[in-house]
């Protein structure tokens, strides 16, 4: 039988439900994010980045001997092909870092031994490198189009600690290395948002994993999703120039909503209170901006925050609070990363509940999902009747 139609346009997919999932939850008004389980801020303080993804693909915490063999398949596939490095040296040097990411995907299927091999666990290896890798590429780009030679991964330091040091060249503090595990965590999943549902929506044609990545990265790479922090750190680098005291944020932001301008990092599609993250994205931003000598980015930031809500509420657009993104870009400059790095550097968490969400799809192991998304749209174009247009020869067009 057909299924029934349901007319949702205009809505984005919000508040559709159109599979089950057993990797994450959010209850977008009371705040809550939940990963297999546990809730973020239990992670946040309790876990590591490469725990976090052993439970995302695995559904449970794993014991000291899994996490140990799961941390050296991770270390060990951290090597980028040269083939990849190869490429990336004939690439145009302005080439956004988003761009060489996406390119990179595929080319990290063409280096999978096990690319044919669509079982489980082959997926788990696949996402594995994915994972490992996705940082190097992203580190490696950003060396190269800076002239400089890509670095080798160094053996002795943590998946968070090594990307930094394959970025920037130097040996992140133990406090850093932590607090960027920490982001990690903290990005590593999100239900269906738009690049997840993308990753879901291009395996369910039985594509492999790759090739839902790539779909993700690409759908990361707008500004309402994961270029958001970007933008936000782009704002208070501006505003730093334009504004001297941070007593002009208030009309600044008047005048910009009366503009019917977006505010980037404020609002989000399923949060109505408040996100979880960026609570603890907040606390870590007011001690990394004053470390890195730049308290007024934080400063800037909270004014910001208060000043939109004032005014969004004034406005009746109630429930409208900052997002994830709003605080990370803060932290990620006082690490040292840089503007355009920010996006990529939430692939690099984010590749984690993709690949999760991927293999849920493939093996449908949760219990409700369609064999393939495919939704309906209302034509509005040209119709000239059941017998269609007339085609015209190319002399008689007007
Ligand atoms: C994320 C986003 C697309 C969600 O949009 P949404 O689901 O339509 O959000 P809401 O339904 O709560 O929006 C209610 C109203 O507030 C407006 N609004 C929401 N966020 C806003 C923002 N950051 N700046 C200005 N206006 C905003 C919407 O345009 C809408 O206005 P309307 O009723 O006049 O059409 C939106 O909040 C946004 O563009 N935020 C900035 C980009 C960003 O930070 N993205 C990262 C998300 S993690």
């Amino acid at each position: 039988m057909a299924a029934e139609m349901v007319r949702v346009k205009n809505t984005g997919l919000r508040g559709v439900t159109v599979a089950d999932t057993k990797i994450s939850y959010i209850d977008g008004e009371n705040g809550v994010l939940i990963y297999r389980g546990y809730r973020i801020e239990e992670l946040a303080e309790r876990s590591t980045f490469l725990e976090t993804v052993f439970l995302l693909l695995n559904g449970h915490l794993p014991k000291e001997v899994e996490l140990a063999r799961f941390e050296a398949q991770v270390l060990e596939a951290r090597e980028l092909p040269g083939f990849i490095l190869e490429s990336m040296e004939k690439f145009p040097k302005r080439t956004d870092p988003m761009d060489v990411l996406q390119a990179s995907v595929p080319m990290l299927a063409m280096a999978d031994p096990d690319l044919a091999d669509d079982s489980r666990e082959a997926n788990v290896r696949k996402a594995v490198r994915l994972i490992a890798r996705i940082p190097a590429a992203v580190a490696a780009w950003h060396r190269i189009r800076n002239g400089e030679k890509p670095l080798a991964p160094d053996s002795a330091l943590s998946h968070a600690a090594n990307f930094l040091w394959q970025l920037t060249g130097q040996k992140p503090t133990a406090e850093v290395a932590r607090d960027f595990d920490l982001c990690l965590v903290l990005h590593a999943d999100h239900t269906f948002n738009a690049s997840t549902f993308a990753c879901r929506e291009v395996v369910s044609t039985n594509a492999h994993i790759y090739a839902g990545v790539a779909a993700g990265v690409g759908a990361l790479s707008g500004s309402l999703h994961g270029g958001a922090n970007e933008r936000v750190m782009k704002m208070i680098l501006q505003l730093e120039t334009e504004l001297p005291s941070v007593e002009d944020v208030a009309p600044w932001v008047k005048k910009m909503i009366d503009g019917g301008g977006i505010i980037m990092g404020m609002g989000h599609a399923v949060y109505k209170t408040f996100d979880p993250r960026g609570k603890i994205l907040k606390e870590m931003s007011r001690r990394l901006t004053q470390k890195a000598g730049h308290p007024k980015w934080y400063e800037y930031l909270v004014r910001i925050e208060q000043e939109g809500i004032k005014e969004f509420t004034a406005r009746g657009k109630t429930g409208i609070s900052t997002n994830v993104d709003f605080y990370s870009g803060s932290v990620y400059a006082s690490m040292g990363i840089p503007v355009d790095i920010m996006t990529p550097v939430f692939a690099i968490s984010r590749i984690s509940g993709w690949c999760a969400h991927i293999i849920e799809e493939k093996f449908a192991e949760a219990q409700d999902k369609p064999a393939l998304y495919r939704p309906e749209a209302e034509y509005v174009g040209n119709y000239c009747g059941e017998m269609g247009c007339v085609y015209q020869p190319m002399s008689a067009r007007g």
